[in-house]
């Protein structure tokens, strides 16, 4: 990112109202540009506007970082089926807090762009997964689209000449697995979520087996921008292969916690500088680049630049930008008996490496840190995860594994030191808790 002063890095777009009380209501909407994008969009045939978003380079900011606009290419014209516009808002991956704040705070962006997606793939119903819990961020998405529909934004010739668009919002009810696509859209039409086999992919045959497009929230919501603003602009961010802005959700021990908005390809040493840092007086151990399920780093990977090829040659994923991040303070076997533990609660049970093998996880990684384990027990983490890891249904279960292994990688002494020690050096109090 050059020698440029850290806050000149922040690119508040999205964000750029969150501040102000009213910034979810239509009118500060409007105020701030909003919905200038669309007439633009509308007066566009629906393959320009994609091979738009295609040329702007728009990646998924989901976790999996698949091209935008190719996505919606996907989607076959002149099929005679109805198409679906699935937003993905069942923001759960550990440490991920960008999609619902910017729900909460800004929710007639996502709204804008349902529109101009709904345009290009030709779709008149779009359905708005968010996860149940968050009964505020609902209401409030609620009336944001009510406000929308009065606006003449939704509803009858709502897409000009492409006719109308509806707007259904779902509130899930709190399964971690109903962030996968297809187990979404299983729970979307009534069913118990999970995973269906791929392919064929939801753009061939999706909810109700029509061709779907399920995307991000932060995605759709960051295309009226590309479309005001231009494809140039937002090319002129980040890297050639991963441009424009995005949401980065940082937590843990830092000093001011929260989402900041920057470019792709910052790095943690400058989003540490733009939150304060790590809390006084300690230094950071490790961290998450894309949260729990994508390998862990640590003070080492200070500079890697976090855009997508960045965190992959350096070995782990740019997921869905959550960076967590831990100090000295912490037991790293504690922090992965934690996750390890939310993800064999969260396990569909639909395949066996990962129903069984989070459950062994969990069994040995508590007699671990209780200071009850063998040091082979080690050993034994490691074939497990082996087992489920590229074995599984879905990326639940290689998500489950890839702690474990980082974590081995970085901080094998520190399991050895639990066994060997026969307790936890951070907090020895934790090893009588399970004797
Ligand atoms: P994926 O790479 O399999 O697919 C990404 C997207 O591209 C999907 O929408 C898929 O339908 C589409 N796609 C891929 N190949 C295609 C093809 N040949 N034809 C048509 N469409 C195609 O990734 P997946 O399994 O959907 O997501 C995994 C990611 O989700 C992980 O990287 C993780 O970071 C993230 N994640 C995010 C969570 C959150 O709370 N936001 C929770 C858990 C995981
Ligand atoms: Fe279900 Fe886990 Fe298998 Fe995914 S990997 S289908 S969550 S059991």
């Amino acid at each position: 990112m050059g020698e440029q002063s850290p806050e000149k890095l922040l690119t508040p777009v999205l964000s750029a109202s969150w501040d102000q009380e009213d910034s979810w209501t239509l009118d500060n909407y409007r105020a701030h540009g909003g919905y200038r994008a669309l007439p633009k969009a509308l007066a566009m045939p629906p393959d320009e506007v994609i091979a738009y978003v295609k040329d702007s380079g728009l990646r998924g900011r989901g976790g999996a970082g698949f091209p935008t606009g190719m996505k919606w290419q996907f989607i076959p014209q002149g099929d005679g089926k109805p198409h679906y516009l699935v937003v993905n808002a069942d923001e759960s991956e550990p440490g991920t807090c960008k999609d619902i704040p910017l729900l909460y705070a800004s929710p007639h962006a996502l709204i804008e762009g349902i529109v101009i997606a709904c345009h290009a793939i030709r779709s008149h119903h779009a359905f708005v997964y968010l996860r149940g819990e968050v009964v505020p961020v609902l209401r409030r998405l609620q009336a944001a689209v009510a406000e929308a529909y009065r606006a003449g934004y939704l509803g009858k010739g709502a897409l000009g000449a492409g006719g109308d668009l509806d707007i259904t919002v779902h509130a899930g009810a709190g399964a971690y697995i109903c962030g996968e696509e297809t187990a979404l859209l299983d729970s979307l039409e009534g069913r118990r979520g999970q995973p269906r086999l791929r392919p064929p992919f939801p753009a061939v045959a999706g909810l109700y087996a029509c061709p779907t497009v399920v995307n991000n929230v932060e995605s759709i919501a960051s295309v009226p921008a590309i479309i005001d603003r231009g494809k140039e602009w937002f090319r002129s961010m980040g890297s050639e292969k991963s441009p424009g802005f995005t949401l980065y959700s940082l937590s843990g021990h830092v000093a001011r916690p929260g989402q900041y908005e920057a470019p792709l390809g910052i790095t943690l040493r400058e989003l540490l500088d733009l939150s304060g840092g790590m809390r006084p007086g300690h230094r950071l151990k490790f961290w998450t680049p894309g949260g729990s399920s994508t390998p862990m780093f640590t003070d080492e990977h200070l500079d890697v630049p976090l855009d997508y090829e960045g965190v992959g040659a350096a070995g782990s994923m740019l997921g869905t930008k959550a960076l967590q991040c831990f100090d000295e303070t912490t037991c790293v076997v504690r922090a992965v008996t934690r996750w390890t533990e939310f993800y064999a609660h969260e396990s569909c049970g639909k395949c066996t490496p990962c129903r069984e093998g989070t459950y062994w996880l969990v069994q040995l990684l508590r007699d671990i840190e209780a200071g009850k384990g063998l040091l082979s027990d080690i050993d034994k983490l490691a074939d497990i995860a082996d087992n489920i890891n590229g074995k599984s249904f879905c990326a639940l279960g290689d998500g489950a594994a890839s702690p474990i292994f980082s974590s081995l990688k970085y901080f094998r002494e520190e399991y050895e030191q639990h066994i060997t020690q026969r307790g936890c050096p951070f907090d020895p109090a934790r090893s009588t808790a399970w004797a």
